[in-house]
């Protein structure tokens, strides 16, 4: 079963609405105080391009953690899965997203996931480039050539916000830095960093990068290759083990499709061979993933099928 009207989403949309109670917006990050935790909406791209909404669907919000699985995308093809996953494992932690503690433990020390922050961070570590700006040129185009539109913009609010709090991501930094994991300047790194996760989109066009993933790395209109089919299997596999965190093995039990959260309130979904989904609802649970949002998402889940399991 598939959605066929604007208004069965809506009512889903409301009936998930009372959750945003339960949540409070992120406060870290001292611009993200800002959201408003009663917004909710959501955007389902089939993969005939066939679009759907509920509520505030053009409002932009900011990637955060979404653009973990984007960064990855990117660096798979930049520098291929061999010096991708010897600077970054491919196991889920059970910890929290900014958690430091396994960087001690493990040996070598390098970050078990490249969805968790550590891990992040060495991704975008090794985006190519002479400066800053060649290495954030080439992620944005990146990011456009995805969305298929010429110009994507990032919230300087936001990434100085970000910036100048990052404390944690420094020190997780600092300590790969010890390790050789990675290299470089650190500040250099957070800047670079800070305004990735501010790339700044709607739910539409986040079901748009969804169906990208869901259809194999194809564009769900024009069927144009965006992502070679083996990254696509690549960063769907790390959004169902690690896309909620430690919250991911609940996820994959009560909605079983590849996601990710960010910060900000936005989901990322792309149900393989189906469609991509986009949700924002900024109020968070305590693990950091929008608490209306993964509501809404089971019961659309539930509603359409889409457990892959
Ligand atoms: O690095 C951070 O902490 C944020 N820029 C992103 C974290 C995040 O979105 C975690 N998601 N739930």
């Amino acid at each position: 079963m598939s959605c066929k009207t604007n208004e069965e989403l809506t009512k889903l949309v409301e009936q998930a609405r009372p959750f945003v109670k339960y949540g409070k917006v992120a406060d870290y990050i001292p611009a993200l105080k800002e959201s408003n935790p009663d917004d909710l909406s959501v955007s389902i791209c089939y993969l005939d391009g066939t679009r759907f909404f509920a509520g505030d669907y053009v409002k932009k919000f900011t990637l955060q953690s979404i653009s973990k699985v984007i960064a990855l995308a990117y660096v798979l093809i930049e520098n291929g899965p061999n010096e991708v996953f010897s600077n970054v494992g491919m196991e889920p932690t059970g910890d929290p997203f900014n958690s430091i503690v396994k960087l001690e433990t493990s040996n070598p020390s390098k970050p078990l996931n490249p969805m968790i922050n550590a891990g992040a961070l060495a991704v975008t570590n090794m985006f190519k480039g002479e400066d800053h700006y060649e290495k954030w040129e080439g992620f944005i185009q990146f990011v456009q050539s995805l969305l298929g539109i010429e110009e994507v913009s990032w919230n300087e609010n936001v990434a100085l916000s970000e910036f100048n709090t990052a404390f944690l991501n420094r020190s997780l930094g600092f300590f790969m830095k010890q390790y050789e994991i990675i290299h470089g300047d650190i500040e250099e790194l957070l800047f670079l960093y800070t305004k990735q996760c501010a790339i700044e989109i709607n739910c539409s066009q986040l079901a748009t990068i969804g169906a990208v993933f869901a259809n194999e790395g194809k564009d769900p209109v024009t069927q144009e290759v965006k992502v070679p089919s083996d990254v696509a299997r690549i960063c769907k596999t790390f959004m169902v083990t690690c896309g909620m965190y430690n919250a991911s093995g609940e996820f994959a039990t009560k909605v079983g499709i590849p996601a990710k959260s960010g910060v900000s309130g936005g989901i990322m979904g792309a149900v393989p061979h189906k469609c991509g989904i986009g949700v924002f609802g900024p109020a968070l649970d305590e693990k950091g993933n929008s608490i209306a949002g993964l509501n809404l998402v089971q019961l659309m889940s539930d509603r359409y099928q889409w457990s892959i399991f």
